[in-house]
């Protein structure tokens, strides 16, 4: 399988928008050694065949699809390599690029929980919206570990373990957790027997998600922050990252413990990383110790093939 990474950053891009933290404008002044990312997305593809699956729409989609030709295969006047679109949660930064796809000539595959397409109905009706330009063809993704195949990509099959996080913060329910507000998929290569587990919002690692972790070939897991308190610590309000259902990198428990279990072969990728998070400058002591474990950090037109 080919796996593109469109972004790598949480909501709000780094440097993002508004944000002049030490990185955000150290970034922009070209003073600090650190990639700009967008926000998170994949497009998986077969060893074959140009079409692929989409994995959340960030709102840079329009900008994604430019930066990376492989996602524009121009077979026809109106084309495209989507597929379909697979969403991981309901969150602003995952979903808000299907509004962008509206200009497609025939409704929009998307396969998502059914605690998601309640939120993307009624907290934020982006499936709703888009029926008034391509439609939607919403597919229904099971949280009892029923595999799926998204028609015209074959030779990939995917699995959802519900996991712990959050729903996103219009959500109705933002705090009565749902299942399936958040899932992790596991994308199997059927011809390889390959496989990656994909989980850009994280909270928590399950017995059955860490299963799944230890079993997969590479694993591209949320690297939002380095730090519980990273964003009360920088006078960004009075949340920590397990308060917003992100499991941080550092300390006790945290991801880099968690990734230091898996077999040495499994290849180790963070995505969804926040602008905050000091792992994005190469010169920091937090991105060395994701070097001396063996952690990569995905950056934008990154090709994964595991
Ligand atoms: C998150 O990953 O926690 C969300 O993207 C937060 C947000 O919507 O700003
Ligand atoms: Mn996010
Ligand atoms: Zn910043």
């Amino acid at each position: 399988m080919r796996i593109t990474v469109l972004g790598a950053a949480a909501g709000g891009g780094f440097p993002q928008w508004n944000c002049n933290c030490r990185q955000c404008a150290g970034q922009r002044a070209g003073t600090l050694r650190a990639q700009p990312r967008t926000q998170s997305s994949i497009f998986v593809q077969g060893d074959h065949g140009a079409d692929g699956v989409l994995f959340n729409a960030s709102p840079d989609i329009l900008a994604q699809i430019r930066a990376n030709p492989v996602l524009q295969p121009g077979r026809a006047r109106r084309d495209s390599a989507i597929a379909g679109v697979v969403l991981m949660d309901g969150q602003v930064d995952h979903v808000t690029g299907l509004l962008m796809l509206r200009e497609r000539g025939a409704p929009l595959p998307v396969w998502c929980t059914d605690a998601v397409a309640d939120d993307l109905t009624g907290g934020f009706p982006v499936l709703r919206v888009l029926d008034h330009f391509c439609g939607v063809q919403r597919h229904r993704i099971s949280i009892d570990g029923t595999p799926f195949e998204v028609p015209g990509v074959p030779g990939l099959r995917f699995r959802a373990l519900p996991l712990s996080s959050k729903a996103a913060p219009y959500s109705p329910h933002r705090d009565r957790p749902a299942p399936g507000d958040n899932i992790g998929l596991l994308i199997t290569d059927t011809a390889s027997g390959r496989t990656v587990f994909y989980a850009p919002g994280l909270g928590e690692i399950s017995p059955a998600v860490f299963d799944a972790m230890h079993g997969a070939d590479a694993v591209m897991v949320d690297g939002t922050f380095f730090t519980d308190d990273e964003m009360p610590a920088l006078g960004l309000g009075h949340k920590t990252a397990r308060d917003i259902g992100h499991l941080p990198q550092s300390g006790p428990g945290g991801m880099v413990e968690w990734l230091d279990r898996l077999p040495p072969a499994t290849r180790r990728l963070l995505i969804h990383i926040n602008n905050t998070n000091p792992i994005l400058d190469q010169d920091s002591a937090a991105n060395a110790l994701l070097r001396e474990h063996g952690i990569e950090l995905c950056e934008d037109g990154m090709l994964i093939q595991p």
